[in-house]
């Protein structure tokens, strides 16, 4: 089994590094490749998803993926910055479904800025669209403004738009992801401004029929949001087109005490997909050693549970980052006055060390 193994930039390295010696541990036999990809990817070959990076990634059963984004790199032109990396790979190998679990730990109820008993024993998931929306709409620029009160201004503009297909097949991974948990689904929307939302709506509407054992409710966004903090243990399964799930995913991953905890997979059709951490290159704390590595060791789980078939030591993994958080183990976003704290690779050593 092959693993593309993309650290990218920022903390992106580190973490991936932890990832990567909680694999070699497992006893399974891994080839694993590395490229440069993001700023690293620019650094190297001039474009943020280079030829090879993005063959490798073709090519390989499964990709491990850091993170993105740089400082020095803000202010290249936008085709060539870090993130293009990110949305270029989701493109290109149509990983259009994303789940974003959020599962708060009872060891870290009190890292979360919630009051406890509004997140305690909270385990939901987001399944995002990936591959349309707003992000890829077409046309999309910086013109004069054709008509409107300001015409002939210039004016920034992008297009929101969900093709049938699309939705279609986001809707079905969602339904299913619900019947293998509480059997609830919400999926969020704006139908009531959004022709986009509504076209939406009536397909998950009509997918529904499919699905008569699942119980489906729609909720407008920003309800959604206020749901999210107010009472968020209501939800299970959430699905959501890609803008939406951008924004909501961040408020969900906080609901958890931090979102250094969050791992995630982008699936295509055939469970191939790529796995990384739901935060980003936190250039700020990078080479520092202070990262927490857990959401991507945590996403390493969730590669083998879904793209190499290997449930057993996905549970391996998941049982020893439960193990190290009840050893008292904290990085620095995680701290609490009592715990220990530790850096970046003694939490990674201490992971491996926790593996049965
Ligand atoms: C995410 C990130 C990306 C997104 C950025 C880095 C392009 O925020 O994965 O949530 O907007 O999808
Ligand atoms: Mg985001």
């Amino acid at each position: 089994m092959k693993i593309a193994i993309l650290p990218g930039d920022g903390i992106g390295p580190e973490i991936v590094d932890q990832a990567v010696k909680v694999l070699n541990t497992l006893g399974q036999s891994f080839e694993m490749e590395t490229a440069p990809v993001g700023g690293a990817g620019y650094a190297a070959h001039g474009h943020p998803l280079p030829d090879a990076t993005l063959k490798l990634a073709k090519e390989a059963d499964a990709i491990l993926f850091g993170a993105v984004g740089d400082w020095q790199y803000d202010n290249l032109e936008r085709a060539l910055r870090p993130e293009q990396a990110i949305l270029g790979l989701r493109k290109h190998l149509t990983l259009f479904a994303n789940f974003r679990p959020a599962i708060l730990y009872p060891e870290l109820v009190g890292a979360s800025t919630l009051k406890p008993e509004v997140v305690s024993g909270l385990d939901i998931l987001i399944v995002r669209e990936l591959n349309g929306d707003i992000y890829f709409g077409q046309p999309r620029g910086v013109r004069e403004a054709p008509d409107g009160p300001f015409k002939g201004a210039r004016e920034g503009f992008d297009t929101m738009r969900y093709s049938e297909p699309e939705i279609r097949r986001i809707a079905h991974v969602a339904f299913q992801a619900a019947r293998k948990r509480s059997k609830r689904l919400t999926s969020v929307d704006k139908a009531n401004v959004l022709e986009t939302f509504q076209f939406w709506k009536d397909i998950m509407i009509d997918i529904h029929k499919e699905y008569p054992d699942i119980e489906l409710d729609h909720m407008y966004v920003d309800n959604a949001a206020m749901q999210l903090v107010r009472a968020p243990k209501k939800f299970d399964v959430i699905v959501t087109g890609n803008m939406f799930g951008d924004i909501l995913s961040d408020a969900a991953a906080m609901l958890t005490g931090s979102i250094g905890m969050l791992p995630s997979a982008s699936l295509d059709a055939n469970n191939k997909g790529l796995y990384e951490p739901s935060h980003g290159s936190a250039p700020d704390i990078a080479g520092k050693g202070i990262a927490n590595p857990l959401a991507t060791i945590l996403s390493a789980a969730m590669m083998l549970r879904f793209s190499l078939n290997l449930p057993a030591e996905a549970d391996r993994i998941e049982a020893a980052v439960k193990k190290v958080l009840s050893q008292g183990l904290r990085t620095a976003d995680i701290y609490e006055a009592g715990t220990t704290k530790v850096g970046t690779a003694e939490m990674g050593d201490a992971v491996v060390k926790a593996l049965v």
